[in-house]
């Protein structure tokens, strides 16, 4: 098992000079359906004096152009590395670019943050950390869900003991749609899942389940369910799909002595902590006296003041390029979640067996 320690600062960019207020140039790679969301939070932050947006597809840069006219555009992902003021580049395009894009970006000297998962295999994932790391660059993934705000306090409360012992999570992720072309719905949407899980758990699964069929692309599941087990028996459901009536983003977690509910979907109150249990009579004479009784007390609404994750991302990626800082999402958490899709991909093709969860050593961190 292992234990996700506590963000450290890098060793390799840890000391240097404090940076400028401003980054010269950063460039975002892919302005399909996510990657204009990277060029609105540069462009609305002004934290780089210039920022480049690249795509193959001139509809796409003509549509940024005329959103961000100071933006300047460009289909060569080797003229955006070649410029020397770029000093971050955001990889937004398919799961199946992203290594080798990666890899260019880093060893052109650019620091990266490679858009969920963040490779297609374990072996990529730690290739990567390793070149960050030999390059003194910043390598960080986009967990989104790791900057949002009701994630955070559901993994606050999680940490702080309210709940009790965790028992068990379960968190569906469902809707018509957008089926893609190049990776299944767990390498899609259960990566949301699975980053949140980990983050509130603080460890890795020791081995995974999965089942999941295609219905429209041979060889690309649709529907996937997967089980996380963790050390001491607690297990985390996810049901991930595409192809469901309902936009679901839910995730409970069931404690032994509070429950809590977070619906993503929820214009407001997305967190409810229910003080809702099992009691076991500690002592009882006959067998007849044996009984449970279920408590059914308050629900409890916290407070939580929300601000757009992606920002809250965004921001992060450019302070940790000026200060040297490691992300809270750094290669290793890309790692982490890559090694637990693929467990999940393994079992998939051996019709569900559990399969062990297994990092590969990053060489001498
Ligand atoms: N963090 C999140 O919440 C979130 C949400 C949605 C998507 N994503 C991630 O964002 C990435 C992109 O997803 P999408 O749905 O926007 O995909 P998309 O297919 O809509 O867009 C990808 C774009 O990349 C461009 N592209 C492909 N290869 C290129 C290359 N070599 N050089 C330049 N441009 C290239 C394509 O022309 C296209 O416009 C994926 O990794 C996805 O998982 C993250």
């Amino acid at each position: 098992m292992e234990i996700i320690g506590e963000t450290l600062r890098n060793p390799v960019t840890n000391g240097r000079k404090a940076a400028p207020a401003r980054l010269g140039a950063i460039a975002v790679v892919g302005l399909g359906y996510w990657g204009p969301n990277w060029v609105r939070n540069l462009n609305h932050l002004g934290c780089a004096e210039r920022v480049i947006a690249c795509d193959l597809d001139a509809g796409r840069r003509e549509r940024i152009a005329q959103l961000y006219p100071n933006t300047k555009t460009t289909s060569h992902f080797d003229r955006a590395l070649a410029d020397p003021e770029v000093e971050g580049v955001i990889i937004a395009t398919p799961v199946g670019t992203h290594y080798e894009m990666a890899r260019r970006a880093l060893e052109a000297d650019k620091s990266v943050l490679v858009e969920k998962p963040l490779a297609t295999s374990p072996a990529e994932a730690t290739d990567l950390v390793e070149l960050a790391r030999d390059r003194g660059r910043v390598l960080m993934v986009g967990h989104t869900f790791e900057y949002s705000a009701p994630v955070v306090k559901l993994r606050d409360i999680v940490a702080s003991g309210e709940l009790g012992e965790i028992f068990y999570i379960s968190s569906t992720r469902a809707n018509l749609g957008l089926l893609q072309h190049d990776v299944n719905v767990a390498w899609d949407l259960a990566v949301h899942d699975i980053s949140i899980i980990l983050m509130a758990m603080g460890q890795v699964p020791e081995a995974v389940s999965c089942h999941g069929e295609s219905h429209y692309r041979r060889g690309i599941e649709d529907v996937a369910l997967l089980t996380l087990h963790f050390p001491r028996g607690v297990l985390a459901f996810i049901h991930v799909s595409w192809l469901d009536p309902n936009k679901i983003r839910r995730t409970t977690v069931v404690g032994s002595r509070k429950m809590l509910v977070y619906d993503d979907t929820a214009p407001q109150e997305k967190i409810r902590v229910y003080d809702k249990r099992v009691d076991v009579q500690r002592y009882y004479d006959t067998f007849g006296d044996f009984q449970y009784s279920y408590r059914q007390g308050d629900i409890q609404i916290p407070r939580i003041d929300e601000t757009e994750p992606l920002r809250l991302e965004c921001e992060h990626f450019v302070d940790c390029i000026r200060n040297g800082a490691t992300p809270r999402t750094d290669g290793l958490s890309g790692l982490r979640v890559v090694s637990v899709l693929h467990a999940a991909s393994l079992s998939l093709r051996n019709g569900g067996r559990m399969t062990a969860v297994e990092i590969p050593p990053v060489g001498a961190l």
